[in-house]
Formats: structure tokens, sequence, C-alpha cells
């Protein structure tokens, strides 16, 4: 059976591989499919969002499991802003740098536990237009005061992890990719699926 993960990111779906390998299905993602398919996100949840991603791929292969992913960060000071606007942040030409600046100009002022936050990740598992299982990872942090590393991208740089003492953008890729809301999200699929297939 194949898997379509509703995705065209390339890292993304090497992350997912990875996480996935080992079960007897076939990855793919939508760059491996023939017919164009448009995705429009903009639902109000990260749920709605994953279905939004799922659906419309598995209504034009109803034989394939498909998989939709939404995520992104919430801060608690902020009532969970940015939440879905996650990657618009800044509004149009919005980028990681942009965004981590208005953030940590928004959280002036504040400390410690003040700065609390959650990075989110949302699956929906769906075949034939109906979902099977949503499932969902979080990786809790806080705010850091600066912007601290090189790796990963989006928030990473001001995303603090007390018990690394390190931001998630100091991390190695294979240590982000133990921990992170993906993985987590991804894993919980991955049991889910062990006993499906
Ligand atoms: P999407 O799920 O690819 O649409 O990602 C939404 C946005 O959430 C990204 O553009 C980032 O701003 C943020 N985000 C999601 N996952 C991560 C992560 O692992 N690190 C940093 N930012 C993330």
């Amino acid at each position: 059976m194949r898997l379509i993960i509703a995705t065209r990111n390339k890292g993304k779906l090497r992350e997912i591989k990875h996480i996935l390998g080992g079960l007897n299905l076939s990855i793919i993602s939508l760059n491996q499919l023939k017919k164009p398919i448009r995705i429009k996100e903009d639902g109000h949840t990260f749920l709605e969002n994953a279905l939004k991603k799922a659906l419309p791929v598995s209504r034009m292969y109803p034989l394939d499991l498909t998989v939709g992913e939404d995520s992104g960060l919430e801060v608690e000071c902020l009532n969970g802003a940015p939440g879905i606007l996650s990657k618009r942040y800044c509004g149009r030409g919005a980028t990681d740098l942009k965004n981590n600046s208005k953030l940590l100009k928004k959280l002036g002022g504040l400390k410690g536990k003040e700065r609390k936050a959650c990075f989110r990740c949302v699956l929906s598992l769906v075949k034939a237009g109906k979902l099977l299982k949503a499932f969902e990872g979080r990786l809790k942090g806080v705010i850091s005061k600066e912007m601290k590393g090189k790796g990963g991208f989006g928030y990473d740089p001001v995303f603090y992890l007390p018990s690394y003492k390190k931001t998630v953008a100091q991390l190695s890729l294979s240590q982000k990719n133990k921990i992170s809301h993906r993985a987590r999200a991804f894993k919980k699929l991955h049991n889910y699926l062990a006993k499906l297939v």
C-alpha cells in the first residue's frame, strides 16, 4: 500500500521517511503524483489545516493512505499566537528573521515563565476522503531573549529548552529529530500504522 504525504517539502519527506521506515508501505509525496492538486490552507486550527492538505489528495487517490501535516508555535502570554499564522506572522514577505524579531519585541520585558511556549504538530491520516485518525506532538520550552544557533528553521533560534540549556537551533539535527513536535507526532502515527498494515 502507498502512503502519500501531502507535502512538496523534500526535507520534511526525508525526515518523515526516516521515522516511518520499516513499515510495509511505499512513502511518497505530492511531487511523485501525476494529477495536479490544489491545496488551500485557510483553516482555523492545526487539525483543520492538516485535513485541508490531506482530503483533496485522498479524494483523487482513494485507494492510498494520505497524511496531512500542520505545525506552528504557540506562545502562552500571546494567547496562542502566532499559532496557525506562524509562517506569516509578519504578513506578506515574512521571513524567519522578521518573524523572530517581531516575537522578541512582543515579549520585551517579560521574564522566565512568562515566556512559555509550545511547538505543536498535528497530523491527519485519511483514506478515501475520510479521517481515520489524528495525531499530535508537542515540544514545550520558553522564548529566549535573543536569537541563538544556526541549525533548524523558523522559530528554532528563539525556542529555548531549559533541560538542554540550548535553543533548538543549537541542537544537532539528529537531536532535534528525536524530541521535536513533528517527530513525536509521526512516532504516534508509526505505532498506529504498524498495527494497521
Ligand atoms: P508548516 O507546518 O510547514 O506550514 O510550518 C508552519 C510554520 O511554523 C513554519 O514556517 C515555522 O515558522 C513554524 N514551525 C513549524 N515547525 C517548526 C520547527 O520545527 N521549528 C521552528 N519553527 C517551526
